[in-house]
């Protein structure tokens, strides 16, 4: 059976600059696939152009088969988002945002308002659907984010650093429903982030982004031999010539992501 995700020479370009330079990878069904990287490597133009919103400069894509530049609606029809920046209305309720975003995609309201039950209940929300999404802390906003994207049972689900800014325990708790959800419903995941510990931990295959370039893909066990390395902070050094840094998690949008060159 052909990939879900099928990416070969890749290149996206913003008038000068080379966001996204050749790249190739493909995604299986039912994968936990990560896009590890520092910030300004391409993962977010990646994800763009995967998702329809950017077209490419060059190179070939399909994702569930379907080709993003000339059959988008097939192709947004095959997956669901959560943005890097947060999306939801905050006028309105978390329940509203969602049936809101089921309408979009054509759903029928008893079909719509049962996903909508099974969802909330999933990330622990049922109790505060009536409330205005503007009274909710970033973790539930997050939780509710990552509800709405699966409201049409995407068979890809996008995930861009879904976890940005959010406190430990938070983040973890994020990753139990997304790791739950491949599980029950086998909903490839496709997710971004400068987190090597998330990226070790919750990816079944890794792809490591620097500069627009895949420098290595496969599995934690193929990268930690290729590099001989102990661990994927060690392979990620040998193979990019610098460390990956973030500050520790729970400063808000204080999180940020320094590189130190190696001397
Ligand atoms: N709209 C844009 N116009 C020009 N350059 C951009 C634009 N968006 C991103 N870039 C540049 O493209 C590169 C990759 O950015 P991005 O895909 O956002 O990386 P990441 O998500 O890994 O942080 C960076 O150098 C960034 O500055
Ligand atoms: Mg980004």
């Amino acid at each position: 059976m052909s990939s879900i995700i099928s990416v070969s020479n890749l290149v996206k370009k913003y008038k000068n600059v080379i966001a996204v330079d050749d790249i190739t990878f493909t995604v299986e069904r039912g994968e936990v696939f990560a896009f590890l990287g520092p910030n300004g490597a391409g993962k977010t133009t990646t994800i763009k152009v995967l998702t329809t919103l950017l077209f490419p400069t060059s190179g070939q894509v399909a994702i569930n088969g379907y080709n993003p530049t000339t059959q988008q609606d097939l192709v947004r029809k095959s997956f669901g988002i959560v943005f890097q920046d947060p999306s939801l209305d905050d006028e309105l309720t978390a329940w509203e945002n969602l049936d809101f975003h089921g309408v979009l995609y054509g759903m029928d309201k008893a079909t719509r308002h049962k996903r909508m039950n099974d969802l909330l209940e999933i990330v622990q929300l049922s109790d505060k659907k009536k409330l205005l999404v503007k009274t909710f802390s970033g973790g539930m906003k997050r939780r509710l984010e990552i509800a709405r994207g699966l409201i049409h049972h995407p068979l890809i689900y996008f995930l861009d650093e879904p976890t940005i800014g959010l406190d430990p325990q938070t983040r973890n708790q994020i990753w139990n429903y997304i790791i739950a959800l491949n599980k029950m419903e086998g909903t490839t995941v496709f997710f971004t982030t400068h987190y090597l510990e998330e990226a070790e931990r919750y990816s079944h295959r890794l792809a490591i982004i620097d500069h627009g370039k895949i420098v290595a893909c496969g599995d934690l066990a193929y990268l930690k031999d290729l590099t001989q390395s102990e661990h994927l902070e060690e392979a990620f050094l040998k193979l990019t010539g610098h460390e990956i840094r973030e500050e520790s998690a729970g400063t808000g949008d204080n999180i940020r992501m320094r590189l130190r060159a190696r001397r």
